[in-house]
């Protein structure tokens, strides 16, 4: 594999952009991407299994959204919706308020990310409740502004030196279905439930922020039991309670937004990523009247809600209500939930457990014994990359399975080949040590 161009790019940025910018894994340097196929500068090819962390749901270079982004390109690029409107940040509006929950009346207001997405969430909830206090749960990823960074709790490296955060921002055991339902039952808002008996006063908290499958956590789906009583305990005291919708929106995990597979109406969806449908865009929607209590300009943006990226994310909702869209997410869905099924039936020893709500999917790479193994996780998407797909890995011993959902069935398949012959190499210990100094990402 030839990778001295990418090598000399990657010297290159080293020497002008700032090191916290890139989790990198490899030298991956996209030149050119084409649905589920990515090309880096040396020409090598990687089917995509992270969908630009999960932004491209349809993929890169969809047609149908390179189309609507050329036709108003040549109307309007972009202007200021600060100022004035523009129809294609309505009619997204429209749309994307109509799929909210439980045929609920919500308003919308759009960021640039999914990072001020969360910002928005609070300063809603803290101005329609009154109330200051907002509780998030551990291992969640929230963002990067300084609000959504507090909010975050997954990575010491996204608050060592910049403090002081956001005051009055709570987090909490997450539990997941990687526990039993007993257990879940018992305690999962025992701890809770004794933070508002002794310290915490449930009359002062504002919301609560959940992802229903912790991403960059590990793609850990919530437990049913742990989100209903949640749910519950949000209910009775007052709570409104948010739905992170960042990463798993938009059809990725099989429904429009991950809080439909758990019958739960929320009161607000945090958006990003794949709502820009392949640009930069962020939105909160909530029940209009809660919406309705902040006046202009407590949160808006020059650039939120462009019209470029507006007028991708019509078409690609329209795309994604299609029957031809649904009917290749459903196969997909179970085509990926066998391959999965049968690589850990090949390699038992390194496959501890595969979860996946959807289309999202992690793959924990585990020792004999069950502990993690950090540096088998890096040697296999290493060799991965190097036999050409493109997979990285999250919460140290977790591989991310989130390919565009439009990928096709025998690149999905191939994919998997690819991570079969991996997991062999790294079993016959085919894989040196040495990979091991390119890790530098979660
Ligand atoms: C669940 C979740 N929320 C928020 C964000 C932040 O989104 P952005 O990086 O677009 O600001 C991310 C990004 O990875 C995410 O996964």
């Amino acid at each position: 594999m030839k990778t001295s161009i990418c090598e000399g790019l990657v010297a290159r940025d080293k020497e002008v952009i700032a090191p916290c910018q890139h989790l990198s894994y490899y030298p991956l340097v996209v030149e050119k991407a084409q649905g589920a196929v990515i090309t880096d500068a040396d020409g090598n090819e990687f089917i995509d299994f992270l969908a630009s962390a999960s932004s491209l749901n349809l993929g890169s270079s969809n047609p149908i959204l390179t189309k609507a982004i050329q036709e108003q390109l040549t109307k309007l690029t972009q202007y200021t919706a600060c100022y004035t409107y523009n129809q294609p940040m309505i009619e997204y509006a429209e749309r994307l308020t109509s799929a909210f929950p439980g045929g609920v009346k919500a308003k919308i207001a759009f960021g640039n990310c999914g990072s001020d997405a969360n910002d928005a969430a609070v300063k809603f909830a803290r101005a329609y409740t009154g109330r200051q206090k907002i509780i998030v749960f551990i291992n969640g990823y929230h963002g990067n502004t300084y609000g959504s960074s507090t909010m975050t709790t997954c990575s010491t490296r996204m608050h060592e030196k910049m403090g002081p955060f956001l005051p009055e921002i709570y987090a909490f055991p997450f539990f997941g279905v990687d526990q039993a339902d007993d257990v879940v039952e018992k305690t999962c808002v025992q701890q809770l439930e004794q933070a508002f008996a002794s310290y915490l006063p449930a009359s002062e908290v504002a919301a609560v922020v959940i992802e229903p499958v912790q991403g960059d956590g590990g793609i850990l789906p919530a437990h049913p039991i742990f989100m209903k009583k949640l749910y519950e305990l949000c209910k009775a005291n007052g709570i409104l309670f948010f739905s992170e919708e960042v990463q798993q929106g938009f059809y990725r995990t099989g429904k429009f937004f991950a809080i439909e597979n758990y019958g739960i109406v929320p009161d607000g969806i945090v958006m990003g990523k794949s709502i820009g449908a392949s640009l930069t865009l962020g939105g909160f929607m909530a029940r209009a009247e809660i919406m309705d209590c902040l006046p202009a300009p407590a949160h808006l943006f020059t650039l939120g809600g462009n019209s470029i990226a507006c007028a991708s994310g019509i078409a690609q909702f329209d795309y994604l209500q299609s029957d031809e869209f649904q009917a290749h997410l459903k196969n997909n869905i179970a085509l990926l939930e066998e391959l999965a099924a049968d690589l850990k039936a090949k390699h038992p020893k390194v496959v501890g457990f595969t979860r996946n709500l959807g289309f999202s999917m992690g793959i924990g790479i585990t020792k004999e014994d069950g502990t993690h193994d950090n540096d088998g996780v890096f040697k296999v998407l290493y060799r991965s990359y190097e036999l050409g797909l493109l997979v990285i890995s999250l919460a140290g011993y977790i591989l991310r399975i989130q390919p565009p959902l439009i990928i096709e069935p025998e690149q999905l398949k191939k994919g998997f080949a690819i991570l079969d012959q991996a997991m062999t190499d790294y079993e016959n210990g085919k894989i040196s040590d040495d990979v091991l100094k390119f890790r530098a990402g979660w």
